[in-house]
């Protein structure tokens, strides 16, 4: 980390006489020096390393707090509490009023160097934290979480951080809105492709990938939201969540354990009230588990303006008294609403607020930035940022994630790769040759990657060989409306293979974008079916942010391809897998249903006392459906076949301290070199409560030669095997342990194994 050796930043170090406490201060402050000895490189040569510092460095830093804090004014201390955003309202006086010491959404960097300058004249010079939701990159944009998550890849997760941090820390960024670590099982919530789909240890392992991924690359993160956003009933956005005390410990809580355990600086709060009290107002969630049985140091920060939307849930009767509720609840920072700005002074003095909560916000505010290296950190150079974007390393690595984020989910006859014997291909639908991807955040006037178009990538990778046609077919890119399908059909007609790509664009991503419906819209429906009509073989990538339902069309065409918006480099990705130069090897994060009734649907699901085994009307099911998904969780296929035998446990009895060790094979019997994800689930036999038919405990990505062979250990810490009861408590229980191996949430190679 470079920094200057004297930037008159120690707040108020140039003005203050030279006390003996202030001579103890900066002797402290000298603990830091090794850090300033580099101060010569130029700024953002590379990226801050953050991490929370240990020892006598963290010690002093606590004194440094103690110290600055007594120098500020109750108005300056709230003022560490606001969160303003880029916009109308805000007014970049207010960082040198010391009314404000967070900002958002600034993404040029000469406005970036504003934010800091403006900050820098403040009494204190305390400089500011700057937030993005950098969620999936800055200007190389990598794959949506979910299909970060589709790689079963922790390493190319950890990469599409990291890169999502370095270009956005170029920029002046220094904080980032992720990553995004809600529980996701219902594919009609719009924010599903924020997370990593439906299970806990998958999405437990990944957050702390990205969380180390994001500060490896210089942005502090916020893990979000806290908690429960991700179960809104009817998958309805921003609505009421209901989870039991033993499901929230078991499902939702582990990735917020692992994203505090990996050093996340912040945590963000949720929009959504969860067994009747909002997120923003749960004293117990927010103070008691995440500050107190957590250890969290950092600070929390609400969602944006969901401090106001506390009157909204009927929790506040007017602004003060949501500002008393929500930091009275824990949370340190209100994004947006300005309620702290406004009442939070007046709530102190009438002693509504004790002063102690106030200090102790303000604490977490300061130790947030001195951890970071905020106070010793050179001026932004802005000049620096353009050079540092879409670097041939970022846009090689976005490809690497890309690569392994495709989930081959059908391949009749295969279909796929292109055989030699297909002399032309016709491209169909507006998202083939759209030049865009889905992205959170947009920068400003920094080199963006603008992506290629899946027919210029077919015909690059296929060369003259093979002729590549394309036609629309629908009437717009979002592909919500009918458009030419009789010449889309000509088109198709006249080739030896279709591919259409179908889905959803930015529009229908995200936020607010709740789906009573997963078919595909009817005019996307209509053109599939008329192009299967063709009598030609029809490859269907499904470029959607969730699981789509995609029964109506499944048998009916040779092949299908999952992208999750794969990034600036998806189309080459998907145009590297179509010509089999990739051999796929993305596995569903999440369960596909056969029909939107079944949402949620999720692998790891309690038994019933009526399983269905005879087919008939009293046992657990649907009149009108199969109970299965159409894909399982874990799912993906490849262009080789894999088998897995010879599994061995290391000892048929273990101890409650012990591990369940043991070895499987995986052979690959056809096809080329490709790469596996072996996947060990668990079944508690019996148990004091009824336990998950099975869960994923175990995951590793292997790669395997052509008629080659490899043996993957795996030893899962039976402390890992145990559950929540009603009161929170985490209990392992002694006797029989199913452990099932495959390549997917159906695996049957299995064994058995008694705890003691
Ligand atoms: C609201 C979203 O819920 C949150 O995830 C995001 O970080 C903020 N808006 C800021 O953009």
């Amino acid at each position: 980390m470079s920094v200057p050796a004297a930037r008159g930043r120690m707040p108020g170090a140039a003005r203050a006489p030279m006390t003996a406490f202030l001579r103890r201060l900066l002797a402290a402050l000298l603990l830091l020096a090794p850090v300033a000895a580099t101060a010569q490189q130029p700024a953002l040569s590379g990226p801050p390393h953050l991490a929370w510092r240990t020892g006598a460095e963290a010690r002093a830093i606590e004194r440094r707090i103690d110290a600055l804090l007594a120098r500020m004014t109750l108005a300056e201390k709230i003022g560490q509490l606001n969160l303003w955003g880029r916009g109308d309202e805000f007014r970049m006086e207010w960082l040198t009023e010391g009314r404000t010491g967070a900002v958002m959404n600034f993404t040029e960097p000469a406005d970036i160097r504003r934010v800091q300058q403006a900050a820098a004249r403040s009494r204190l010079g305390i400089p500011p934290i700057i937030g993005l939701d950098a969620v999936n990159g800055f200007a190389t944009y990598f794959p949506q979480p979910l299909g970060q998550a589709a790689t079963f890849n922790p390493r190319l997760v950890e990469l599409a951080s990291y890169w999502s941090a370095r270009e956005a820390r170029a920029a002046g960024v220094n904080w980032t809105f992720a990553p995004m670590i809600d529980m996701t099982r219902d594919a009609r919530w719009g924010r599903v492709m924020e997370g990593a789909g439906e299970d806990t240890h998958l999405a437990t392992v990944l957050a702390g990938a990205r969380v180390a991924g994001y500060h490896r690359g210089g942005l502090a993160t916020s893990a979000k939201h806290f908690i429960g956003y991700g179960e809104a009933e009817g998958g309805r956005d921003y609505n009421s969540v209901w989870i039991p005390v033993s499901k929230l410990w078991d499902h939702h809580m582990p990735p917020f354990r692992a994203a505090v355990d990996a050093g996340a600086f912040t945590v963000m709060t949720s929009l959504s009230a969860m067994n009747g009290i909002a997120s923003t107002a749960d004293r117990s969630l927010v103070t008691d588990v995440l500050k107190g049985r957590f250890r969290f140091r950092g600070f929390v920060v609400s969602d944006f303006e969901s401090v106001g939307e506390l009157m909204a849930h009927g929790m506040a009767r007017d602004g003060a008294d949501a500002a008393r509720r929500a930091i009275l609840a824990g949370v340190d920072m209100d994004m947006m609403s300005g309620l702290y700005d406004k009442h939070l002074a007046d709530l102190v003095r009438t002693g509504a607020v004790p002063q102690t909560r106030i200090d102790d916000a303000v604490r977490r505010v300061l130790r947030v930035k001195m951890h970071m290296g905020l106070f010793e950190e050179a001026p932004y150079e802005p000049a620096t940022a353009a050079a540092q974007m879409a670097t041939p390393q970022a846009r090689a690595d976005s490809l690497a994630v890309a690569r392994e984020a495709v989930v081959l989910l059908r391949n009749e006859g295969a279909v796929l790769p292109v055989k030699p014997e297909v002399g032309s291909i016709a491209v169909v639908g507006g998202l083939a040759t759209h030049q865009e991807d889905w992205q959170y955040s947009d920068n400003v006037g920094l080199p963006r990657v603008r992506p290629p178009k899946l027919t210029d990538e077919l015909a690059r990778l296929l060369g003259d060989r093979v002729r590549v046609t394309s036609a629309p077919g629908l009437a717009t890119r979002c592909s919500l409306a009918a458009g030419d399908t009789a010449g889309a059909v000509a088109t198709a007609a006249a080739a030896d293979l279709v591919v259409v790509m179908l889905g959803e664009d930015c529009e229908q991503i995200g936020e607010g974008t709740s789906r009573a419906h997963l078919d595909l819209p009817a005019p996307q429906q209509a053109l599939l079916d008329a192009l299967i009509g063709t009598g030609k073989p029809v490859v269907v990538i499904m470029h959607t942010s969730r699981p789509f339902v995609l029964t109506r069309f499944a048998d009916r065409v040779a092949a299908i391809l999952q992208a999750f918006h794969l990034g600036t480099e998806g189309r080459t990705a998907l145009a590297e897998v179509i010509t089999g130069r990739i051999n796929p090897s993305g596995k569903l994060p999440m369960t596909f249903p056969r029909a939107t009734g079944q949402a949620p649907i999720y692998y790891d699901r309690l038994p019933t006392g009526r399983p269905r085994i005879k087919d008939f009307r009293y046992e657990t099911g649907y009149l009108d459906e199969k109970l299965e998904p159409l894909f399982p969780f874990g799912f993906g296929l490849s262009y080789a076949r894999f088998a897995f035998d010879r599994l061995a446990l290391d000892s048929a009895t273990v101890p409650l301290t012990g591990a369940v060790a043991g070895s499987v094979r995986v052979s690959n019997t056809a096809g080329p070199a490709g790469r596996e994800v072996v996947q060990v689930y668990v079944r508690q036999k019996v148990g004091a409560r009824s336990r998950p038919l099975r869960q994923l405990r175990h995951f590793e990505k292997v790669e395997v030669a052509a008629g080659g062979e490899v043996t993957v250990r795996f030893a899962i810490p039976v402390r890992s095997l145990g559950y929540h009861d009603d009161q929170a408590r985490y209990r392992v229980e002694p006797g029989e342990y199913e452990i099932y191996v495959g390549n997917d949430s159906n695996a049957t190679l299995s064994a058995t194994v008694t705890v003691r």
